[in-house]
């Protein structure tokens, strides 16, 4: 940690001692709310219920951190109408009045970042810094979405007139109610993003968090609820099969924002637009390259490769899970990168050291297990491989950071997501082979390249085919996108909409135009 410059906005005028310190504080903090009973929140009412599910630690399974209802299909049908009943209440709610009321839960959000960044750590496993940024995505996005409102004034215009007589606008208005379907591996940040996209601009939503990870989103939803007319936004908990399916059923929903896997973003789509046309807004994974070129300098390009295929343990869509490095420097390119790999300290997320936590839960650990078994046996596992020994470790859902090498080129590991810390690695001769290899996937999210050569950065922005692209980013390779300057946005099979998530466009994805024309 002590080389990393990325704790956030905190870092900006503090040291690194000091977020630790303030840290250790809400660690504490929040222990004391744990296992509490969580409401769903539909019609601006906190409803409980006796069916519950737990919500558990993946880095310790022994510690229960809260329970929330199992959502019936009635629930959740009762979300859905009673968000339709407020629609025009929430939609006729000046554009400026919307643009306050997210301001003000950006400044509560900011205020408690350190206690919603501990709590998230415990929920979904990510270390002290992923924790934070995942709160100042959280923060960023009702910021920026709110700024954005404001610079296209409420998205109304005049537009020229047809004739001298004729007074005419072009209005961009809300939908109605949207779903929003909302992954556990930013539960905070996405879940915002995605809400705030709807209801910044009018729309109503119901909510159906992970529930790998639903108190983030809850708190975001705490927060907001009752400045909205009530049922503006809904908040169910419960299953997929039950929750997810009857939002994605509904004839009353007139759009969807999810973002997860692409087999579950497909069926959500071809549910949702099976009988007429809806918006579906998606983000639906990746299998994302870096490029290693012979001019690379190695240490920034192991650098960025560890932190992209191994910050939270290999489990953003953005993350690095392929490596194309050319064989003049692969050996003392992979030396370097195990080694960095071996040096990270896996450990409970919330605590100072820890870099690798857990993943999210059991079937991730089998999906690890049936990768490795398959990579000893396919290629070469050069460092990682197995479960975590350490006694620590013995009651989460520890998998070690996994670098497999020698699979043939079209291998399963090679062209599927994992969503794992399991990175691939494989040599190329020259550079164009190198961005064929990269684009040889159906996902196209993220990529990264390494060279030191002009012509060959060029090239790589020129030829890949993926939605967020970097060059030379020791930081991050491929990950760490921010709000406002790299807009989210993933082509090929990682995504539908073709509009970035934190860009210029977002906002117009919510809205349909309408022109108006009075005549005199
Ligand atoms: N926005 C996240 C990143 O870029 C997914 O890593």
């Amino acid at each position: 940690f002590e080389n990393e410059k990325t704790y956030g906005r905190f870092a900006e005028n503090n040291s690194i001692d000091e977020f630790h310190k303030k840290f250790d504080d809400s660690v504490t903090r929040i222990q004391k709310d744990f296992g509490q009973n969580y409401p769903m929140i539909i019609g601006g009412k906190e409803i409980f219920s006796n069916d519950i599910f737990e919500v558990r630690s993946p880095a310790d399974r022994n510690l229960i951190l809260g329970r929330f209802p199992l959502a019936t299909k009635e629930d959740t049908l009762h979300a859905i109408e009673t968000a339709r009943d407020s629609f025009f209440k929430w939609a006729l709610v000046p554009y400026e009045t919307r643009v306050r009321i997210f301001r003000e839960v950006a400044d509560i959000f900011s205020q408690n970042k350190f206690d919603l960044a501990a709590i998230l750590s415990f929920e979904n496993g990510k270390n002290r810094l992923e924790a934070m940024g995942d709160l100042d995505e959280s923060i960023d996005f009702m910021r920026f979405y709110a700024e954005q409102l404001e610079i296209n004034q409420g998205f109304s215009k005049q537009t020229k007139s047809a004739t001298s007589n004729e007074n005419t606008k072009s209005v961009l208005k809300p939908y109605g109610v949207w779903g929003i379907i909302s992954p556990f591996n930013f539960p905070s940040a996405i879940a915002i993003g995605m809400t705030s996209g709807a209801l910044i601009t009018g729309n109503t939503v119901v909510l159906k968090p992970s529930s790998d990870a639903p108190i983030s989103a809850f708190k975001f939803v705490e927060s907001i609820y009752h400045k909205l007319p009530p049922a503006a936004i809904n908040f169910v908990t419960g299953s997929g099969s039950i929750v997810g399916k009857t939002i994605l059923s509904s004839d009353i929903i007139e759009g969807i924002a999810f973002t997860g896997s692409k087999q579950v973003g497909m069926s959500g789509y071809s549910t949702v637009t099976s009988h007429r046309p809806r918006p579906f807004i998606s983000e639906m994974g990746g299998k994302n390259p870096a490029i290693v070129s012979a001019s690379s300098d190695i240490e920034k390009a192991t650098d960025g490769v560890m932190r992209a295929a191994f910050g939270y343990s290999g489990q953003k869509c953005s993350a690095c899970s392929r490596v194309y490095v050319h064989k003049s420097i692969a050996p003392k390119f992979l030396d370097m990168l195990v080694a960095k790999t071996r040096a990270l300290k896996v450990g409970k997320p919330w605590e100072k050291d820890s870099y690798i936590g857990p993943v999210i839960n059991a079937d991730a650990v089998q999906k690890f297990q049936n990768a490795s078994n398959i990579a000893k046996k396919d290629g070469k596992i050069l460092c990682g491989g197995d479960l975590v020994p350490d006694a620590s470790c013995k009651d989460g859902n520890f998998v070690m950071p996994t670098i497999v090498a020698g699979l043939p080129k079209d291998h399963e590991l090679i062209r599927e997501e994992l969503f794992l810390p399991f990175l691939c690695v494989e040599e190329f001769d020259n550079f164009d082979e190198a961005i064929s290899l990269a684009n040889k996937s159906n996902y196209g999210l993220t990529a990264g390249v390494f060279s030191q050569d002009r012509t060959e950065i060029e090239k790589f922005f020129e030829k890949i085919e993926a939605g967020v692209t970097y060059a030379n980013r020791a930081a991050s390779a491929t990950t760490g996108a921010m709000v406002g300057a790299q807009p989210f946005v993933g082509w090929k099979d990682s995504g539908i909409s073709g509009k970035g998530a934190g860009g210029a466009y977002y906002l117009l994805q919510f809205l349909r135009e309408q022109t108006q024309t009075r005549c005199e």
